[in-house]
């Protein structure tokens, strides 16, 4: 039998939380034969809500699931981790933009960048799923100057996912026949979905739907995905976010299908005009924990007019948690 990995989940017992635990103990983020240690943070108020959540993934018998331990202490949750999944934080509410909480959020990932560097694992891969996400990693990036920056990551599967959706939805075609979708920049309303190299069953998706739809329906949509959730959920994306939380660390550690990509924030090194160290979103392919940004492709006007809207966003939210002292 393999041997553990040990997965670091912070804000387990959050709504997230809920739902990821559970799909990580199934085997569904890194394989059926891959058993998982679980390491929960959460701060000490949550700690009886948390011990309701073991429980239950006890009483779920997962053939996986060697260990779980909880702690409100950040350098015992990531002792050894081979996964950090950066969850917990304030959710934003109705009214409020993700950026609203640079300020509340970005201490927390200062410190646990720091913690993540004391002691993890040293094949250990970041996700930070906790909003703002894309300067979030950054914050913990800058916190931990000894872990590689290709190590740190921020979920834009989710977007990814919603504009593959509405893709399929929209020609009638089954979400797995769309392939290279593309979302860049940031996990934002600014957010760019381009679908201007996706295929659906092998045909350009540009040639099944109108520009106008695309402008003025699909990338609105996908964009403001998350407030419309708020708004009729009175709370945020929750399932869907574990799903993709998932799928990220899933493709990450076991790679993407031949001939697709997927959507990753990661590192930027100036590709696509990306100013070098912002964390921005990608088309990426990966293979063995590693990944890679697809380059070469041509940026229709539109997508190059709204990326570098969406940069001189992140630009702007790293002048301000520099502005904080967050980034060291
Ligand atoms: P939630 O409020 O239900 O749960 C958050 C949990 O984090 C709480 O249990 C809280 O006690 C815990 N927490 C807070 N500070 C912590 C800390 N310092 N250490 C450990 N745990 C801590 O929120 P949720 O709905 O689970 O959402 C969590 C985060 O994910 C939010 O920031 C939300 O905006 C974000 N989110 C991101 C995406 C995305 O696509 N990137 C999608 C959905 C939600
Ligand atoms: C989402 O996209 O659903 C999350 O980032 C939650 C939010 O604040 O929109």
């Amino acid at each position: 039998m393999t041997a553990p990995l040990t997965i670091a989940v912070t804000g387990g017992a959050g709504q997230i939380g809920y739902q990821l635990l559970f799909r990580i103990a199934a085997g569904d983020m890194l394989g059926t034969d891959q058993p998982v240690r679980l390491r929960i943070l959460e701060v000490p108020q949550a700690m009886a809500a948390l011990e309701g959540v073991v429980m239950e993934l006890q009483d779920a018998a997962f053939p996986l699931l060697a260990s779980v331990d909880t702690t409100a202490d950040a350098s015992v949750a990531f002792e050894g981790a081979d996964h950090a999944l950066l969850v917990g934080a304030r959710p934003r509410a109705k009214g409020m933009e993700r950026s609203d909480l640079l300020a509340a959020n970005g201490a927390i990932f200062a410190a646990q960048g720091r913690a993540i560097q004391e002691g993890a694992s040293d094949r250990i891969r970041i996700t930070v799923t906790g909003n703002p996400a894309n300067t979030n990693a950054l914050i913990a990036a800058a916190a931990a100057p000894d872990i590689p920056r290709e190590r740190f990551s921020a979920l834009t599967r989710l977007d990814h996912n919603r504009a593959i959706a509405q893709l399929a939805a929209k020609t009638g075609a089954p979400v797995a026949d769309v392939r290279r979708m593309i979302v860049w920049g940031n996990h934002s309303a600014t957010q760019v979905p381009d679908i201007t190299h996706a295929t659906i069953g092998g045909q350009p998706a540009v040639d099944l739907v109108e520009r106008e739809w695309v402008k003025h329906e699909f990338v609105p949509t996908v964009a403001n995905r998350g407030a419309a959730i708020i708004e009729a959920r009175g709370a945020s994306s929750a399932a869907s976010a574990a799903a993709a939380t998932i799928d990220h660390v899933r493709d990450w550690a076991r790679g993407t299908a031949e001939g697709d990509w997927t959507s990753m924030s990661v590192i930027s090194r100036g590709e696509y005009g990306v100013p070098e160290g912002l964390v921005s979103s990608f088309p990426v392919t990966t293979a063995d924990g590693d990944w890679t940004i697809v380059e070469g492709l041509e940026l229709d006007p539109d997508v190059e007019a709204q990326l570098r809207a969406s940069v001189a966003e992140l630009d702007d939210e790293r002048m301000q948690v520099r502005a904080l002292g967050l980034l060291g």
